[in-house]
């Protein structure tokens, strides 16, 4: 009878796809409840990866039923490749394991147009959006002229398409670029809807409430990173949807009762994709360290991440901003080569520490971080199984973060794979 939340504590891309994946093994339900196909979800199973982009990271174990509640943007040609995908690789064989809301909101091609024309548009000041149409999908919602996912079995489709296109193409015409015909739109979308029609839902938020009220174990999966909300991330170079803990409820229709632990999914070091302040970043050897040990390149795009330590500024503001209530612990297994681990545990400004996460970006692009090193533990750990055979130079790494961060660590990764994980107490216990 518990529902767990996962949320990213960084700039995204901590690995929330793996914790979710390993702790579906015991739930009954996973729940995306906003973002869309901009986030790149990395699951590895028996060395096989596969990479989710809008279905919830749970799918992989048959008995998780996966619900993609109103507050995702959906992209039909996205999730039905990765339908297909799923069923070539021998999963999703029942259509009752995924549940897509009739009200989650349509990501259609003229969004994905204006995100990448506008972003050309602000040239060396652009957000580095990975391009989907995101953005633009939510300021439809928002503007009250999105299409949702039920219209596209409606007779109406076409006729919404063409007004739709009437504000588009003047906006595409605005930044010279080709406009769009509802006729193409149309008929790319007639190739999916067949598929994707048995997944409709028309109340995800009454379905994810039953579950609760049958006392089945629910798992909530967030996208992107806390830093990148659009209310309290370091905006304006954020996503467009509200990333941290209470999104969740908004997003799935629920009350905060039925959250009953956020975990926060916290890589070992930073990365952050795109534009933006980056306190701790690395520009050097050590950067291009991290980025090579982690493959820090981007499961969306491609593009590479931005490197750099871990910030404990950063990641309290971060538990401030969720209640985290415990850290998964990520990646531990990329830093094993290092001779010493640098920890960010203030930011110096004009002759001030600050300790608490500054709420105006343009103190952070001014600051310095203040960084304390702890030794490695120069070994491979990647086939370590239990807490207490970890290297004490890492228990020690986990025991300052716990320290300054007030929060326990709960879950170690020490690898890609679903096995390569150690936690100490059960997720629902
Ligand atoms: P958008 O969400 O595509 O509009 O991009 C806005 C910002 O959020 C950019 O800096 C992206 O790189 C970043 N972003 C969006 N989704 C993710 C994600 O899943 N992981 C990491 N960064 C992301």
């Amino acid at each position: 009878m518990a529902g767990t939340l996962v949320v990213g504590s960084q700039w995204g891309d901590e690995g929330k796809g793996k914790v979710i994946d390993a702790f579906s093994k015991t739930s009954k339900m996973v729940v995306r409840y906003q973002g869309g196909p901009n986030a790149g979800h990395t699951l590895v199973v028996n060395g096989k990866k596969t990479v989710l982009h809008l279905i919830p990271s749970g799918i992989l174990h048959p008995h998780a039923k996966c619900v993609i509640a109103n507050g995702v943007v959906v992209d039909p040609i996205t999730i039905a490749k990765e339908i297909e995908n799923l069923k070539t690789n021998g999963f999703l064989k029942e259509d009752s394991q995924l549940l897509i809301s009739d009200n989650s909101t349509l990501i259609l091609s003229y969004h994905r147009a204006l995100d990448m024309a506008r972003e050309e548009a602000k040239g060396i000041h652009k957000i580095g959006t990975t391009g989907k149409g995101v953005g633009p999908a939510y300021e439809d919602r928002a503007s009250r002229k999105a299409l949702v996912f039920k219209d596209l079995f409606s007779a109406d489709l076409k006729q919404k398409l063409i007004s739709a296109l009437e504000e588009k193409n003047a906006l595409l015409t605005y930044y010279k670029k080709e406009n769009l015909s509802a006729d193409t739109i149309y008929d790319e979308l007639m190739k999916v809807t067949k598929l994707l029609e048995p997944y409709r839902c028309a109340d995800t938020s009454y379905i994810v409430s039953q579950a609760h009220k049958n006392g089945d174990d629910i798992l909530f999966e967030g996208a992107q990173g806390s830093m990148l909300d659009i209310y309290h991330g370091t905006y304006p170079f954020v996503t467009s949807s509200s990333t941290i803990a209470g999104s969740c409820l908004i997003g799935t229709g629920v009350g905060p009762n039925m959250i009953d632990k956020v975990i926060g999914i916290t890589k070992a070091y930073t990365t952050r994709v795109g534009s933006g302040p980056f306190p701790t970043e690395l520009l050097d050897e050590t950067g291009a360290f991290l980025q090579k040990e982690g493959n820090e390149f981007g499961s969306t795009t491609g593009r590479a991440r931005r490197c750099g330590w871990l910030d404990l500024v950063a990641l309290n503001y971060s538990i401030r901003l969720n209640g985290t209530n415990e850290i998964a612990l990520m990646k531990l297994d990329c830093l094993s080569k290092l001779d010493q681990i640098g920890v960010c545990t203030a930011y110096e400004y004009k002759g001030d520490r600050l300790k608490e996460f500054p709420s105006d970006i343009s103190v952070l692009e001014g600051m310095k971080p203040v960084t304390e090193f702890l030794p490695g533990w120069k070994k491979d750990i990647t086939a370590v199984n239990k807490f207490e055979d970890l290297p004490k130079e890492l228990r020690s790494y986990i025991d300052f973060i716990e320290e300054y961060a007030k929060t326990p660590v709960d879950f170690a990764s020490v690898g890609p794979g679903r096995e390569q994980s150690i936690w100490r107490r059960g997720i629902f216990s």
